[in-house]
C-alpha cells in the first residue's frame, strides 16, 4: 500500500522545507501542491487574463489551454506548464499577490485536485498545501498542520526572497502572508484548516532541524 504524508499550514510556515527533507530521508516523492496554484496564476498573469475585477468566466474557459506535466528531480516532482519549467517565475510577489484569488475558484480547485491525485498514483508521497489532509487525501497515513507567528513566518520568507530580489521589502512580505492566510481560511471551497486528525505543530520556537526531528519521530513512531 502506498503511503501518503500530508503537510498543511499557513503561508511560509516551513511546510515545503520539511516536506522535502522528509521525502528525502524516507525516499518518498515530494509534491508541492502550492506550485500548481502558483503556476496557473503565473499563466493567467502572463497572458493578461488577470484583470481587476477578476473575470472568473475567462479564467475557467482558459483552463482547457493548460497542460501540466511533471519531471522527477531527485525526490521531487517539478511542474511543467505547457512544457515549460515555470519554477523560476512562480515565487515572486506578483504571483503571491494574486494566487489566493485564483485558488478560491472552485473549478480551479477541482482541476488541480484531480492532477494532484493522478500525479501521486502508485507513489509514496509527501504533499504540502492547504487542503491535503482535509480534501485531497482525507485518508493520508499522517497529517501535519504547521503554524508560526506572523512575524516569524514573514522573516523566514523575507530572507529567502531577498536572495533573488534585493529590493524586496519586509513589510510587503508580512502584508502578503497575512492577506493570503485571511483569503485562504475564509474561502468557502476547501478553506485552509487543520484536518480533525492532524497533528498541529507551532514552529515559532524551533529551528528547521528541531521541527524535522519532531516530524520524523512522529512518522516513525
Ligand atoms: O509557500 P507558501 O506558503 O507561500 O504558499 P504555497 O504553498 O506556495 O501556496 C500558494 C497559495 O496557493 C496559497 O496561499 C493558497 O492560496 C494556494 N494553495 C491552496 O489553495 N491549496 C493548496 N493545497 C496549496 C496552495
Amino acid at each position: 500500500m502506498k503511503k501518503i504524508i500530508a503537510i498543511d499550514g499557513h503561508a511560509a510556515s516551513g511546510k515545503s522545507t520539511q516536506a522535502k527533507r522528509i521525502a528525502k530521508v524516507l525516499d518518498y516523492t515530494y509534491i508541492d501542491s502550492g506550485s500548481m496554484y502558483r503556476a496557473l496564476t503565473y499563466y493567467f498573469i502572463k497572458n493578461n487574463m488577470l484583470v481587476d475585477p477578476i473575470n472568473i468566466k475567462l479564467i475557467i474557459e482558459n483552463l482547457k489551454n493548460v497542460v501540466f506535466d511533471f519531471k522527477t528531480t531527485g525526490n521531487s516532482q517539478v511542474i511543467l506548464l505547457n512544457g515549460e519549467d515555470v519554477e523560476p517565475y512562480i515565487r515572486n510577489m506578483d504571483v503571491s499577490e494574486h494566487v489566493s484569488k485564483i485558488a478560491a475558484i472552485p473549478e480551479i480547485r477541482t482541476f488541480l485536485i484531480k492532477i494532484q491525485r493522478e500525479v501521486s498514483e502508485n507513489l509514496n508521497i509527501v504533499m504540502d498545501g492547504r487542503d491535503i489532509g482535509t480534501v485531497v487525501f482525507p485518508h493520508a497515513n499522517k497529517k501535519f498542520f504547521l503554524k508560526a507567528s506572523d512575524s516569524i513566518r514573514a522573516r523566514r520568507r523575507y530572507e529567502e526572497l531577498k536572495k533573488v530580489d534585493k529590493d524586496i521589502k519586509f513589510s510587503k512580505v508580512l502584508e502578503n502572508i497575512i492577506s493570503r492566510d485571511f483569503e485562504d481560511t475564509s474561502r468557502s471551497t476547501s478553506p485552509l484548516k487543520p484536518a480533525n486528525d492532524a497533528i498541529i505543530i507551532d514552529t515559532s520556537k524551533y529551528n528547521e532541524t528541531q521541527v524535522f526531528n519532531k516530524l520524523i519521530s512522529i512518522i516513525k513512531g
